[in-house]
């Protein structure tokens, strides 16, 4: 349960929050071997079919998705996994984005190999010698051999999921016996609990948006609950789901709340709206551009309303596959 800064509601005349200045740079990579589409200013893949993944992979996405990972950190109190792993030798993440998590993980584990896998080549050069990328499309036939990873681990790939059961054959396959795997996945939904959010609030319309156009897609939301009988239906043992809150501005009681909701404030304004939106609301819902554009807008306009007290649920979950 998130508490109101009660700070936050001194002035509320005031409708906005100033910017918070949070800021994070990335080494951004694009490959002339690969091809792309170019649609509403933004840049998508389409090397494995443009239907594959409907967000942009443009230098702007890589940024958020770089400062999307740093409050990843904050919100799972800095580590990288709950899974209880021991020695690791041989991890791999599953649409590893610009690799953060997986350099990460090379760094923290020096005696493992680290291995991130995506459909595009958005990842830089300059990493740990113990980690590697490969562009692979996951709801193929893995190239990797049986029972070959000690971890596996998947980020915020849902919206590029089109069989869980593929993934999570694939998965099963790949672990060691006594190996885990974990997903990590936000709730498409938004969440209040002081009655501040009214229906016509701008996030909740986007977000009404969004789960409509990923069930339209065969992709429907997932939460903790959906992860944990996917696990368990796929074999694993041990299955254990956490949960932690994310607010949208600094709105929440507490220093590091605070800085996780100014975080996802300063996400709201690196696009992370119209990189969800745009194809699919255009693609997919037949919005105009200009229509969606004023959806991420009013989105994020109320977004930045410190008197609407919203706030995103992100799951974790991790299981065992059995060692007989
Ligand atoms: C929202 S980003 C998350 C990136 C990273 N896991 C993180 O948390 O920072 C999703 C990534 O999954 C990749 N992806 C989507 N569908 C995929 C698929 N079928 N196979 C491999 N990668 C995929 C996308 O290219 C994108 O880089």
């Amino acid at each position: 349960m998130l508490e109101v800064d009660p700070t936050i509601l001194a002035k509320p005349e005031d409708d906005a929050y100033a910017s918070s200045g949070y800021d994070t740079s990335t080494a951004s990579l694009s490959s002339s071997i690969y091809q792309y589409v170019f649609e509403n200013g933004r840049r998508y893949h389409s090397y494995y079919g443009t239907d594959k993944y409907l967000l942009p992979i443009d230098e702007k996405e890589q940024d958020r998705l770089d400062l999307h990972h740093e409050i990843m950190r904050l919100i799972w109190h800095k580590e990288l996994h709950e899974a209880p792993l021991h020695q690791p030798h041989r991890i791999l993440d599953i649409g590893t984005g610009t690799g953060i998590w997986a350099v990460d993980m090379a760094d923290q584990y020096p005696m493992a190999q680290v291995i991130g896998t995506d459909l595009s080549p958005i990842q830089p050069n300059w990493v740990p010698a113990n980690c590697q990328f490969q562009v692979d499309d996951a709801m193929m036939e893995w190239a990797f051999q049986s029972n070959s990873f000690d971890f596996i681990h998947a980020r915020n790939l849902s919206s590029g999921v089109s069989s869980w059961d593929h993934l999570m054959s694939q998965m099963k396959r790949c672990t060691k016996p006594g190996g885990y795997v974990e997903l990590c996945e936000m709730e498409i939904k938004c969440h209040c609990n002081d009655g501040s959010m009214k229906p016509d609030h701008g996030m909740k319309v986007y977000v009404d948006y969004l789960r409509e156009s990923l069930e339209k897609i065969g992709r429907p939301p997932v939460d903790g609950r959906f992860m944990t009988k996917l696990l368990e239906g796929a074999g694993f043992e041990d299955v254990r789901a956490v949960k932690a809150n994310q607010p949208v501005g600094p709105w929440a009681k507490g220093a590091k709340v605070k800085q996780v909701g100014a975080m996802a404030l300063l996400q709201s304004t690196e696009t992370i709206y119209e990189s969800y939106g745009m194809a699919l609301f255009t693609r997919v819902l037949g919005m105009d551009q200009e229509k969606v554009q004023e959806i991420c807008d009013a989105a994020r306009r109320d977004g930045r309303n410190k008197n609407y007290h919203v706030y995103c649920v992100y799951y974790r979950v991790y299981g065992r596959k059995p060692i007989a």
